[in-house]
Formats: C-alpha cells, sequence, structure tokens
C-alpha cells in the first residue's frame, strides 16, 4: 500500500519524505488555509520537494471551469493529479483530462456507486473518506471494501486512496482490505512508529549496556 500524506506542510511533507516511506502527497483547500501562506508558493514548493504524485484541488464546480483550472495547475510539475469533487460536472472533467493524459484524483467520495461512476469517466484515483462516514455513525471502511470489490470485478485500473483517515487502525484495516493508497495525517502517520513496548525494550536495553560499560 502507498502511503500519501494529508497534508500542505512543509515541514511534514520533509520530515515524511526523510523517513523514506513517502509516496505522494494530498492537499485540499482547507489544509492550505490552514498554513496561512499563498497557494501558488506553496504548491510550487511541495511539487518540487515531492518525487510522487501531488493532488492539488480545483475550487470552480462547472465542467469548463474545472478543466481549465486542472491544465492550469499541472504547470507547477507533471507530478501534479488534478484534485475534483464528485459531481455530474466533475465527470465530464475527468473524461476531458485524462483524454489528454492528465491524472484525476475524484474526491469527496461516500457511496460505492460514485465510485464506480469515477473509474467509468478514467479517473485515476477514487477518494472515498472513511472518518467522515464514520462521523456519522456509517461503517466508513464498509465504503472501502465495497469499491475494492467492485472494481477488482471489472478490472477497473482506477487507485483505491483511502481518505479522511483519522486513527492507525483505518491504515491498517485499509491495507489488509488492499487499497492502494492510503492518505493519513502526519500525526497518525507518527503513530505508527509508536509502540508503548518498543519504548519500554529501549530502556532496558539501554540501561542493561550502561551497566556493562559503566562498571
Ligand atoms: C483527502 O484527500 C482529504 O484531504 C482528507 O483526507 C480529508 O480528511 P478529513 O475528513 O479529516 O478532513
Amino acid at each position: 500500500m502507498k502511503f500519501f500524506i494529508d497534508s500542505a506542510n512543509i515541514d511534514e511533507i520533509k520530515t515524511a519524505l526523510s523517513w523514506g516511506v513517502l509516496d505522494g502527497v494530498t492537499t485540499n483547500p482547507s489544509l492550505v488555509a490552514k498554513e496561512g501562506k499563498k497557494p501558488d508558493q506553496m504548491y510550487a514548493q511541495i511539487c518540487e520537494i515531492v518525487p510522487g504524485p501531488v493532488s492539488l484541488e480545483v475550487v470552480g464546480l462547472s465542467t469548463k471551469e474545472m478543466v481549465e483550472e486542472g491544465k492550469a495547475l499541472r504547470k507547477y510539475g507533471d507530478n501534479v493529479v488534478v484534485k475534483l469533487p464528485m459531481t455530474t460536472a466533475s465527470l465530464g472533467a475527468t473524461k476531458e483530462l485524462a483524454k489528454d493524459g492528465i491524472p484525476v484524483n475524484m474526491t469527496l467520495c461516500f457511496s460505492p456507486l460514485q465510485a464506480l461512476l469515477a473509474a467509468k469517466a478514467g479517473a485515476a484515483y477514487i477518494s472515498p473518506f472513511v472518518g467522515r462516514l464514520d462521523d456519522i455513525s456509517a461503517v466508513g471502511m464498509d465504503l472501502i471494501a465495497q469499491i475494492i470489490q467492485i472494481y477488482d470485478q471489472y478490472e477497473f485500473d482506477t487507485e483505491v486512496l483511502v481518505a479522511s483517515i483519522r486513527n492507525p487502525i483505518h491504515a491498517l484495516e485499509a491495507a489488509l482490505m488492499g487499497a492502494d493508497v492510503a492518505t493519513i495525517p502526519f500525526k497518525v502517520m507518527e503513530q505508527f512508529a509508536k509502540h508503548p513496548l518498543t519504548d519500554k525494550g529501549i530502556e532496558t536495553f539501554l540501561a542493561d549496556w550502561k551497566k556493562v560499560t559503566h562498571a
């Protein structure tokens, strides 16, 4: 399973890159706004430092606006994936952009039929939001299982990118289900490495080492 970081924060992106585990980045307008900097400057920097795919989201809502904005976003690099919100207008935009070889990440997916539409229109990635479904008392991971089943059954190439991940269990279940990608907030990614028995083990090893070296 590929790991993308769900962040527009340069320090977080650089740190995850330094760990050697980062395959790409997803951003959205809210994540960009949180940084309080000009999007232009941030997008250029992220696309330069990240070798893998970087999802940048359009804000226009008509097919025409989405296609124009999507093409313009590619100025930041060949690794730009155009992120479109799941609507009927974005289906047409996906088809247009895909025809020109521009990959689309269809975002804000909350149902298996939305995912089926996105795949048929030619999206490179589908982003089902598991955390936001959990928030309304649905089971977000059930959606991932359904999408994987449908895509496998009809041999779609669209990659399942599990989004709105809120905890390590979401990512673990995504990996067990065979999702292609998980986009993970920095704090959750950091949690993956942590285990209380690892910390306790390090403490004991160091204490025992001190005994023999300081004897
Ligand atoms: C996905 O690409 C989105 O940026 C993200 O995963 C949304 O997560 P949230 O529901 O925690 O805002």
